[in-house]
């Protein structure tokens, strides 16, 4: 172990370096327990973002404007347009959205550290002491992989994974980084917003929480169309959202926050799920396979129910948000407060106290960081919660009902077998287009 002398002496590489040798846990906490390891001007915290899209160049923002150290020195992503986007929009002060030129400052990425295609992730992943993972879901596992078994700290995005089979690698990979004392958060960010933290402390308020509602009900999201030229593995992904392998169907993609918050106020993940879902509306081609519409009944091990509800379709009631029903009252999180059983707010979470939880979850990983403490390991759950929208979705396309331990251990797999723009994609097309959808009752899960 090292003493204080030899502390002082090593730089940040070996403290990355000997955080991944000091496997266990049995000699990391005290060295990582050193204050302020990244401090100075040779402790810059690196960093390397891999999938530049929305959320990529927002959560680099977020990365970049922490208190601390910190320095974007890598960037991967598939399509070297999306990577121009992201890097011109970090780098350019932008008037409307008030982003402050320091965070150009944080950009130091020459054109010998930018990597395009499927396996850039690695070279990037090389570059940085943090990485930031934001592709579409369906790439999380491997990325993750890597980013763990290279020694590096984690914040990635959810879902986790869009399959069984994924949420096993992310499970296993979040079992290594604990080892390695790794910091990994998970982009589920209501565990980062002060109403959420609020109402967790006062859940006992409620007595036992017998009954769960959860929404995600909106228009939907964007549709990128096919372009001529395009091979099928590209015109995939880059329309991504409407392909399970890449995506999870929306009940993975954003339905997760709310199964999330289900599942962290209960205590534990659901047993067996059953429900019902179809596409009404969104059905063209560009619409891939996805469904617009699923509705789950999740069952919890002390036998109480989860109805879930999520929906994409325009001019439809639209709410996100999650409501515990207990022996004594109700927890409403969109209101942010609790209410007894005849209605009175027995609290209520002051809103203005809510910083973006989005900023708060990069300040409170880079501050640990900073500090060499180990304080987060958000992958575990990330991969339960992840598979909890799964189980839903296996629920809904197969019409049965699903239970937890046979879904994660069924090795349902739905990725192809090798990455490269002709390679064959999962799922095609038929002649006219139109790519075969799930059919309840016909549809195996797994
Ligand atoms: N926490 C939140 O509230 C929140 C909000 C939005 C998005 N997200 C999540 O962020 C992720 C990305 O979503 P987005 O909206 O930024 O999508 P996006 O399409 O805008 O960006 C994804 C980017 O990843 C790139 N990419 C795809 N495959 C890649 C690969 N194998 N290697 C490198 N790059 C690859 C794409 O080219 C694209 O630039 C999703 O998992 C989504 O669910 C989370």
């Amino acid at each position: 172990m090292n003493n204080d002398a030899s502390q002082k002496n090593s730089s940040r590489r070996d403290f990355v370096k000997q955080t991944s040798l000091l496997a266990g846990g049995l000699a990391a906490a005290p060295f990582l327990a050193k204050a302020n390891y990244f401090s100075g001007a040779d402790d810059t915290i690196k960093i390397a973002l891999v999938g530049c899209g929305g959320r990529g160049t927002g959560a680099a923002t977020q990365a970049l404007s922490t208190s601390q150290n910190v320095k974007l020195v890598a960037m991967c992503d598939a399509f070297r347009d999306n990577l121009d986007n992201c890097y011109k929009s970090l780098t350019t002060d932008d008037a409307d959205t008030g982003k402050p030129s320091a965070i150009k400052n944080r950009v130091d990425v020459p054109e010998s550290r930018k990597f395009t295609g499927f396996d850039g992730y690695k070279k990037a992943i090389a570059l940085a002491d943090v990485v930031i993972l934001a592709t579409p879901p369906g790439f999380r596992p491997i990325h993750f992989e890597e980013a763990i078994s290279q020694n590096k700290h984690v914040f990635m995005e959810k879902p986790v994974a869009t399959d069984p089979a994924g949420i096993q690698k992310v499970l296993a990979s979040a079992a290594i980084a604990k080892q390695k004392k790794l910091n990994v958060v998970v982009g589920l960010q209501r565990h980062y917003q002060n109403s959420y933290r609020e109402l967790f402390k006062r859940k006992d308020m409620i007595g036992d929480i017998t009954s769960m509602q959860a929404w995600w009900n909106n228009d939907g999201v964007w549709v990128r169309p096919r372009k001529e030229g395009q091979t099928e593995m590209e015109y995939q992904m880059r329309n991504w959202y409407y392909f399970v392998w890449l995506c999870g169907d929306h009940i993975t993609e954003q339905h997760i926050h709310n199964l999330d918050v289900i599942n962290w106020f209960k205590g534990g993940y659901p047993v067996k799920a059953q429900g019902m879902g179809g596409r009404q509306v969104r059905k063209g081609k560009e619409n891939g396979e996805i469904f617009d519409h699923h509705y789950v009944e999740f069952q919890y091990a002390d036998g109480s129910l989860l109805n879930s509800q999520c929906r994409h379709i325009p001019g439809t009631m639209s709410k996100v948000d999650e409501l515990f029903i207990g022996t004594k009252g109700k927890i409403h999180c969109g209101a942010a407060n609790i209410t007894d059983p005849s209605g009175n707010v027995i609290y209520q979470f002051d809103k203005k106290n809510e910083p973006n939880p989005y900023q708060t979850e990069h300040d409170e990983l880079f501050a640990a960081i900073a500090k060499g403490e180990y304080k987060f390991a958000d992958a575990e759950n990330g991969a339960k919660s992840s598979m909890t929208s799964i189980l839903g979705r296996m629920a809904t396309y197969s019409g049965q009902v699903v239970e937890w331990d046979k879904a994660i251990n069924s090795g349902l797999d739905l990725h192809p077998k090798s990455y490269d723009w002709a390679a064959a994609t999962p799922i095609v097309p038929n002649t006219d287009g139109y790519y075969p959808i799930a059919v309840p009752g016909v549809t195996k899960y797994a």
